[in-house]
């Protein structure tokens, strides 16, 4: 499995785990490494200190190649982005932002740069600027995806940049992997699939629903964040985007929780958020809500109550397997699939499994 992703980042398979912030801890990160793929941490908006803690965290879990993401419109986001370099992880991935001057200084120390983007402008922005690949996410992606789906978005992205593109988005077994090299691109990023695993820190109740849901159970709206955001299906994130109107009451009381996890002042939190104007206001507001459920996604599991980032890939998911063990058997599909489309095993034509369509796409061409 040589792409260009494997070859960009000097690991065995063309596999990353997606920086989810509070979810890519370390362990998450190191197990992924270790397993031949590329482990990325997920800075969120945490302290800098917490990231700082974290990045030396992984390195004594690893001596393998690793990444980090840092969201750069988040509270801490630039921040965050600025211990990654102080620290000089290898692969730094930005969202949520422009991170020309990541990228000058990230190649100063001969680290990598990788922008997450969800359409074509902002990938070609990110190539423009220097970025060693992209990670694109189409619209099946849990977070805030776009409007083009994968298997659209991929090919085009392939044809139109010179650099490597990794898709995300859909992408949770090995048939996914091998349709994504298919389309141009040079590896994958899955959120779902991974939090979905032994190292995964939800409460085992989201870990166990996510195995029950199918493709149609995630929610695409702005309501969450004021960015259009895909989050899994559960009563209360039907709640919010079917509630009328904000229970500001309840955002100030939160925002006081919130400084403080932040570690941020809350008078600068609160005048650093009132200066941006009333969009961003807004969707600060909506944040700190969807935050304060994702906490509970963690921590109690209360299904009525909590809310997390899913992608529709979630009905792709069966199992609770360990990263190594997930890794193994991706991979193992994937050869299995190559196999077949290169017409080496003789199949039958029944069954509903992604292997039997495509072994019925080989029978076609023979
Ligand atoms: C729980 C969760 C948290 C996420 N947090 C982040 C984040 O902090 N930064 C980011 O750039 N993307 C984040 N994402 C989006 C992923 O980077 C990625 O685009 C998405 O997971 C791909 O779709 P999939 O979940 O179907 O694999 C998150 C996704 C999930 C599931």
């Amino acid at each position: 499995m040589n792409t260009s992703i494997t070859e960009l980042f000097g690991i065995q398979y063309p596999i990353l785990n997606a920086g989810m912030g509070r979810v890519a801890f370390p362990n998450m990160v190191a197990a992924v490494s270790n397993a031949g793929g590329l482990g990325v941490y997920g800075a969120g908006s945490n302290p800098p200190e917490v990231t700082r803690a974290a990045i030396r965290e992984i390195r004594s879990l690893t001596d393998k190649p690793f990444g980090a993401n840092a969201p750069l419109a988040l509270p801490n986001g630039m921040a965050n982005a600025k211990v990654l370099l102080e620290e000089k992880v290898p692969v730094i991935n930005y969202s949520m932002g422009k991170g020309d001057w990541i990228v000058k200084a990230a190649h100063a120390y001969g680290g990598k740069v990788v922008a997450s983007v969800n359409d074509v402008k902002l990938a070609l922005r990110a190539e423009a600027h220097g970025c060693d690949a992209v990670i694109a996410a189409g619209h099946e992606a849990a977070g805030h995806a776009g409007e083009v789906t994968t298997f659209v978005l991929i090919p085009r992205l392939a044809e139109l940049l010179k650099i490597p593109v990794i898709a995300a988005g859909g992408v949770a077994n090995g048939a996914g992997l091998v349709a994504a090299l298919a389309l141009g691109a040079g590896g994958v990023s899955m959120g779902t699939r991974f939090w979905t695993t032994q190292e995964g820190p939800m409460h085992e109740n989201f870990k166990n629903k996510a195995v029950e849901l199918d493709v149609q159970d995630t929610i695409f709206s702005d309501r969450f964040d004021g960015i259009p955001c895909r989050q899994m299906k559960t009563a209360a994130a039907e709640r919010m985007v079917n509630a009328k109107m904000l229970n500001v009451l309840e955002i100030f009381l939160n925002s006081f929780t919130i400084a403080k996890e932040l570690n941020i002042p809350w008078l600068k939190l609160a005048t650093s958020t009132l200066s941006m104007g009333p969009r961003h206001v807004e969707s600060m507001m909506r944040m700190s809500q969807m935050l304060k459920m994702h906490g509970l996604t963690m921590s109690s599991g209360d299904l009525d109550k909590g809310m997390t980032a899913s992608g529709q890939s979630v009905g792709l998911v069966h199992d609770l397997p360990s990263i190594a063990q997930l890794m193994q058997a991706i991979i193992a599909e994937a050869e299995a699939v190559q196999r077949r489309l290169a017409g080496q095993v003789p199949t039958p034509v029944q069954g509903g499994s992604a292997d039997s369509r495509v072994h019925m796409s080989s029978q076609h061409q023979a």
